[in-house]
């Protein structure tokens, strides 16, 4: 691909316009699938607007990666910068060092990031520090308030050199305001994540476990954890799994577990009868077997949104959420992370008292047309 030709006008406005789209972890994938298909339905309208997409490789496995790309309908990345995992600081250099090299060989117009993962600070830094290039944060704003997340220093620094924000609330709009930014630089636009939940329900897969484990419909439950607060000690893994199933009255308790999670696991040695371990699912089977689920229990920030737009019930082993919606309109209630608030929430959730919950605004599918709408007025695309 030869450079584009970029004639400015004045602040932004261009005659054609380079937008990497990056993505390094699972929930990013399922972010910028609907951002690139509505670039790629504008470019095919003769907008001149085109992507790069870079692929960090903080997630590697094909079970966390390629097979959400192929489910999708996600282009191969242009680029993929193989940073794989390690330390939070090893990690970020390897990004950083990896997505510098390949703008001083080509720079981009706008650098669009999602989500709050190493991958998203990391190339929105990089960006910045090459001739001040536009970043863009999708899902800009959201804040749990609690520093010992690596997600929230993310968060932070990430929006503090932001120039345009897409947000999925009110109350993210807010945080921004708080901090200084203008409104003039917040669009909400509602969740991409959602985009792709409603355009991928009618091919919502039931995964082979499926008759394998007997499952009826809302009759087990569905489980995650991978946050490094439940799952990185033993023992805290080990309580928080027995409480479970101890408070499941014997319901069938699919947990597809994540690589992070794998190790600690297999290092508790726990087994019970309705306690059913599997692999990270793909993202077709994974949300049929939510959308059937009794509950899910988890403590991912993305499957909170899923199961409050399929009116599934949500239990979350946090002790804050960046997304209160998700509580406050939607089904999650947060349980904190003490085991002992496990039973009574299982409690309710049998008395048949669960919040049924509605639909957080602007969360209706159209999110990333808004997005790209936007850049193209801001950037004066024709
Ligand atoms: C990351 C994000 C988290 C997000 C999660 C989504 C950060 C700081 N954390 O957490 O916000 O919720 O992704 O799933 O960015 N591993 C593999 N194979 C892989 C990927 C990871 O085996 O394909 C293992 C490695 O042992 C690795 C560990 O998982 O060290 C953690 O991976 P990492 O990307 O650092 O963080 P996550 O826990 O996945
Ligand atoms: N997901 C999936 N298969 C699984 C577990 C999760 O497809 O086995 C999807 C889920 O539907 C959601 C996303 O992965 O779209 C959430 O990712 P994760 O929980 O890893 O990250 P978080 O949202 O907490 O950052």
């Amino acid at each position: 691909m030869n450079a584009p030709i970029v004639i400015d006008f004045g602040k932004n406005i261009k005659a054609k316009m380079l937008v990497d789209i990056i993505a390094g972890a699972r929930p990013n994938f399922i972010k910028i699938a609907p951002i690139i298909e509505a670039i790629e339905a504008q470019h095919n309208a003769g907008v001149n607007i085109d992507f790069r997409l870079v692929h960090t490789g903080q997630h590697y496995d094909k079970n966390m990666s390629g097979d959400f790309f192929e489910q999708l309908g996600i282009p191969a990345p242009h680029h993929n910068l193989e940073a794989g995992s390690g330390t939070q600081a090893e990690q970020t250099a390897k990004i950083m060092t990896g997505y510098e090299k390949l703008l001083l060989e080509k720079p981009c117009d706008l650098c669009i990031v999602v989500g709050d993962v190493t991958s998203t600070m990391a190339c929105s830094i990089a960006a910045k520090k090459i001739n001040n290039i536009k970043v863009a944060h999708v899902e800009g704003g959201i804040r749990s308030g609690d520093w010992t997340m690596p997600e929230e220093i993310n968060r932070i620094v990430t929006d503090a050199i932001t120039d345009y924000f897409f947000t999925t609330s009110e109350v993210a709009n807010n945080n921004l305001r708080k901090a200084g930014v203008p409104d003039s630089r917040i669009y909400f636009v509602g969740n991409t994540m959602i985009d792709t939940l409603y355009k991928q329900m009618p091919r919502f897969t039931k995964p082979g476990i499926w008759e394998e484990y007997d499952l009826k419909d809302k009759s087990y439950i569905v489980m995650t954890l991978h946050r490094p607060a439940n799952v990185d000690d033993k023992d805290k893994l080990k309580e928080i799994i027995t409480e479970i199933v101890n408070s499941s009255q014997g319901l069938p308790l699919i947990f597809p577990v994540h690589p992070r999670t794998a190790k600690m696991l297999e290092a508790t040695g726990i087994s019970y009868s309705n306690l059913h371990v599997i692999g990270p699912l793909g993202y077709l089977e994974f949300n049929y077997l939510v959308q059937h689920a009794k509950a899910v229990v988890t403590d991912s920030g993305g499957i909170t949104e899923e199961a409050t737009v399929m009116s599934v019930p949500c239990m979350t082993l946090r002790d804050s959420t960046e997304r209160p919606e998700t509580c406050t309109v939607g089904t999650n209630e947060l349980l904190g992370t003490d085991p002992k608030n496990i039973a009574p929430a299982f409690a309710k959730l049998f008395s048949g008292e669960w919040k049924k919950g509605a639909i957080p605004e602007l969360w209706d599918g159209k999110t990333a047309k808004r997005i790209v709408g936007q850049i193209i007025q801001v950037f004066g695309l024709k």
